[in-house]
């Protein structure tokens, strides 16, 4: 059963008109223990790691044990057995349905917003903690008004935004502060990575005054750890407020060259809540520090790449924004291979058709990546650090296969992406010129393995040398 051709309209009558949806035609549901078994080995694994905030004790257990490979495994399985789909099945009474085919995948995510809406009740009592106006939970001509702005602030198609020249002096005194630390220890470990990272975001979205607030991530965190249990998590509304009036804060005093200064100078239409759209920011920068460490970990495993790497970040002007090709490909390889959204959900407000059948409104498709990413969708690279493909060397033959969503796309896709890809490379540059990193951690990585289906960042630890 390939699906080849589907479509939001209503089901057509006989004679070719549009007829009522006939509940009929529905997809047939996975079974109660097929089921269970999504449950047990995918949907689990991504809940106990921490949706919005990854939980350290578990993120080792899910390393550890596999338990995001046996999650890859289960959609293959169920593939197999029932074709692409979508494969509807229900949890606790609410209609999910998988998405295992790139294409389905593509067609979800580019009618976003509408009929696949991409804030599913879920989404919206997770990230009401700390943005309840961020644009991600807005909708109808909200989210429209919110969206445009984000996209002006943050200049979404730019590869090199116009605040690079600020962001790579920011980045690269950061890096040096960190590196003199990791030489007088002689390793890089997760908590002082982290810390640094922390001080670069806030100067570069909120400002230099900003670089020691670590009340304000304090404040964030503890937000974010009450929206990992969604609604069933207890309301933080008088943190909430305190944790917006220092965004604010920032935003009233703003700090040329900041995120929080284009915010403060850029129009837009009574209730977007510009200050509103920074917590998203904030948060969403948390992945790209994972995303640097890991790339680390590969660059550091990967010798071929590694000497590839330096080379790039050693030639030209290490003090100009550049747009470090190859080193962008490393960080978009290692939110590939471990994607920070594992789950990327949207919910329907109509019935939509399919090759088989129709799915009613109100389901929630679940877009799950780690099986995208990983498995056949993703051929030829599967397992294995692929930074190439992404680069101009190879057509960037990545960006044309629907299934690899590091950054998704579509109407809701990060507007971010090239934000974080600057700073990412920028940093992994700093890092790597004038330094040799070998991993002390377990799992392994080799070249000649694949790479490990969950990689903990919490526990990543390097031994640090200064090259000669
Ligand atoms: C490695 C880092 C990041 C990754 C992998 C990433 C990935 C994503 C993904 C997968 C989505 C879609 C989420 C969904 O549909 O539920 C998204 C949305 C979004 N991202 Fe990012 N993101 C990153 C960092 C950032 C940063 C640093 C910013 C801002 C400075 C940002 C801004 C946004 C916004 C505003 C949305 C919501 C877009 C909308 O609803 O239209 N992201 N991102």
């Amino acid at each position: 059963m390939r699906l080849t051709e589907s479509s939001t309209e209503a089901p057509r009558k006989p004679d070719g008109s549009p007829g009522a949806p006939d509940p009929a035609d529905t997809l047939p549901a996975l079974d109660a223990r097929e089921a269970a078994g999504v449950v047990a080995d995918a949907l689990l694994p991504v809940l106990a790691s921490g949706v919005i905030v990854r939980r350290p004790r578990a993120m080792s257990l899910v390393e550890r044990t596999g338990w995001d490979r046996r999650g890859i495994e289960r959609m293959r399985a169920l593939r197999d057995r029932h074709g692409p789909g979508p494969l509807p099945l229900t949890v606790r009474g609410r209609a999910y349905a998988l998405v295992l085919d790139p294409g389905d995948a593509h067609r979800v995510l580019h009618e976003t917003p509408d009929p696949f809406s991409p804030a599913p009740l879920e989404k919206r009592g997770s990230l009401a903690q700390f943005q309840p106006h961020g644009v991600l939970i807005s909708g109808g001509g909200e989210r429209t008004r919110r969206r445009e702005f984000v996209e002006e602030v943050l200049e979404t198609p730019e590869p090199l935004p116009g605040i690079a020249g600020r962001l790579t002096r920011v980045v690269r005194e950061e890096a040096e502060v960190l590196l003199a630390g990791a030489e007088r220890s002689g390793q890089l470990l997760w908590d002082e990575f982290d810390a640094a990272w922390w001080r670069t975001v806030r100067r570069i979205v909120l400002g230099d005054a900003a670089r020691d607030d670590t009340a304000l991530t304090a404040q964030l965190g503890a937000l974010r750890s009450a929206a990992n249990w969604s609604l069933a998590g207890p309301r933080r509304r008088r943190l909430r407020s305190a944790f917006l009036a220092r965004v604010r804060s920032y935003v009233a005093q703003p700090e040329p060259g900041s995120l929080a200064e284009r915010v403060a100078r850029t129009p837009a239409p009574a209730g977007t809540d510009r200050a509103g759209q920074i917590p998203h920011w904030l948060f969403a920068y948390d992945a790209a520090g994972m995303a640097t460490m890991r790339a680390l970990a590969v660059l550091a495993t990967h010798p071929r790449w590694a000497a590839r790497a330096r080379e790039e970040a050693t030639a030209g002007v290490p003090d100009a924004p550049r747009e470090l090709p190859l080193l962008r490909g490393c960080a978009l390889e290692s939110v590939r291979l471990w994607p920070t959204t594992p789950l990327i959900l949207r919910e329907s407000t109509a019935r939509t058709s399919w090759k088989g059948g129709t799915l009613p409104a109100g389901t929630v498709f679940a877009v799950y990546t780690p099986y995208l990413h990983r498995a056949e969708p993703a051929a030829p690279y599967e397992d294995t650090f692929a930074p190439q493909q992404w680069t101009e060397e190879t057509g960037r033959q990545a960006r044309s296969n629907p299934a690899l969503l590091p950054f998704s796309s579509g109407g809701a896709g990060c507007p971010g992406e090239n934000l974080v890809l600057s700073t990412v490379s920028t940093l992994l540059a700093a890092l790597v010129e004038q330094h040799q990193y070998t991993l002390a951690s377990h799992p392994r990585l080799r070249a000649s393995a694949p790479v490990p289906t969950t990689l903990d960042h919490f526990s990543l630890a390097f031994r640090v040398q200064p090259l000669p």
